[in-house]
């Protein structure tokens, strides 16, 4: 049993402590990768209502325990719903853990179908202009900022440039610093990045990484980097909602069956025992919710109450699939 508590700080929410959070990926605009984004959102794409709702989700959660809150520039509007959510709800910096993320610019113009949706650029400029723009609507209660899917390719581990940027931000304002990590290659870009460092100092305190009952392969070098000191927060935990009830495509259905055997025995909801699973493992520290809706945050937050056993373990190891296999299938996710 995982226990969620309500006094916060960022060492203590991302090192040692299980814990759910709640990621704005879904809140923030119209369009998303998640099997029924646009099913969620019932068509409504108004700008106030999409605040309204988002602002109930990030209510549920509260009112669940959970304290750790996950946004990016590219989201649409996470940062300022989230921001205009701590102001009307009178939450104080040090009651909350909140993270975002720069490198991604959002060019959907709130269009459920647009050419570009992001655009990535990892270069000084982009980090210097996005900073500021999430300085402006978080302010003090920003507490990590991450580059947004850092690779081995895009090259941003060895811009000198901007790692010494962000090891400023970090010596001038207190930020933490961290990098999220996405595709087959999240272990080598780990691999790489913990051994990153300015003037003898580590960049970065935190990593953002996929882990779910169908993609593993990071595990060991996120078991690595936890041993190091890094803190650890694992997103696309129910896999962009392909290890939900929702998941109704026929190649899966042998590995729904065993899931919602194991969730009926453990009596609990797919879902929550697919966030269970990573709860579980000995290196997470943070897992996030990415729920879309009230009802799916409370569904999720059933993950805290599952009483994870080594059967479970052991039966669910039969849903990893080839990191090839994963990634190209979440290449293929519609815009919706
Ligand atoms: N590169 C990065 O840095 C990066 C990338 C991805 C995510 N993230 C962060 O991680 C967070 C979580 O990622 P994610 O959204 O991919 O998370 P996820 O947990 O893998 O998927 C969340 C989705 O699962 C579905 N779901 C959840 N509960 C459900 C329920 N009870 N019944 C049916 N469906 C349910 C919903 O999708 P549908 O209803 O639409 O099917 C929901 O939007 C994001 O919000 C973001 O903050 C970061």
């Amino acid at each position: 049993m995982f226990h969620q508590t309500t006094e916060f700080n960022l060492g203590e929410a991302v090192v040692g402590r299980k814990r759910l959070g709640l990621g704005l990926a879904a809140l923030g605009r119209p369009g998303y990768i998640n099997l029924g984004h646009a099913a969620d959102l019932r068509h409504d794409y108004d700008m106030a209502a999409m605040e309204a709702r988002a602002h109930a989700v990030l209510d549920a959660a509260w009112a669940g325990g959970v304290r750790y809150f996950d946004a990016a520039r590219s989201y649409g509007a996470a940062e300022q719903f989230l921001a205009s959510w701590l102001a009307s709800r009178r939450i104080s910096p040090e009651d909350a853990v909140v993270a975002s993320k720069w490198g991604y610019t959002y060019t959907a113009g709130w269009k459920i179908e647009a050419e570009k949706h992001e655009i990535k650029d990892h270069s000084l400029p982009v980090l210097m202009r996005q900073s500021t723009e999430s300085r402006d609507l978080l302010g003090t209660h920003l507490d990590l900022y991450q580059i947004h899917s850092a690779t081995l390719e895009s090259g941003v581990l060895d811009d000198r440039a901007v790692l010494t940027e962000l090891v400023r931000m970090r010596s001038t304002t207190g930020l933490k610093i961290g990098l999220t990590l996405s595709g087959p290659r999240q272990a080598d870009t780990l691999r790489r990045a913990q051994n990153v460092e300015i003037d003898g100092q580590r960049v970065f305190d935190c990593v953002q990484a996929t882990w779910n009952l169908l993609e593993t392969s990071a595990g060991p070098a996120l078991q690595t980097a936890h041993d190091a000191g890094m803190g650890m927060i694992v997103k696309e935990a129910l896999a962009n909602g392909r290890l939900t009830a929702r998941n109704q495509n026929a190649a899966f259905a042998e590995k729904r069956r065993l899931l919602e055997a194991e969730a009926n025995r453990l009596a609990t909801t797919p879902d929550a025992l697919a966030l269970a699973a990573v709860l579980a493992q000995s290196w997470a520290d943070v897992v996030l919710s990415g729920a879309a809706t009230v009802e799916q945050l409370q569904s999720n937050l059933g993950a805290m109450a599952v009483v994870w056993d080594e059967e479970a373990g052991r039966r669910l190891n039969a849903l990893s699939e080839e990191p090839s296999q994963y990634w190209g299938t979440r290449g293929a996710l519609a815009w919706n």
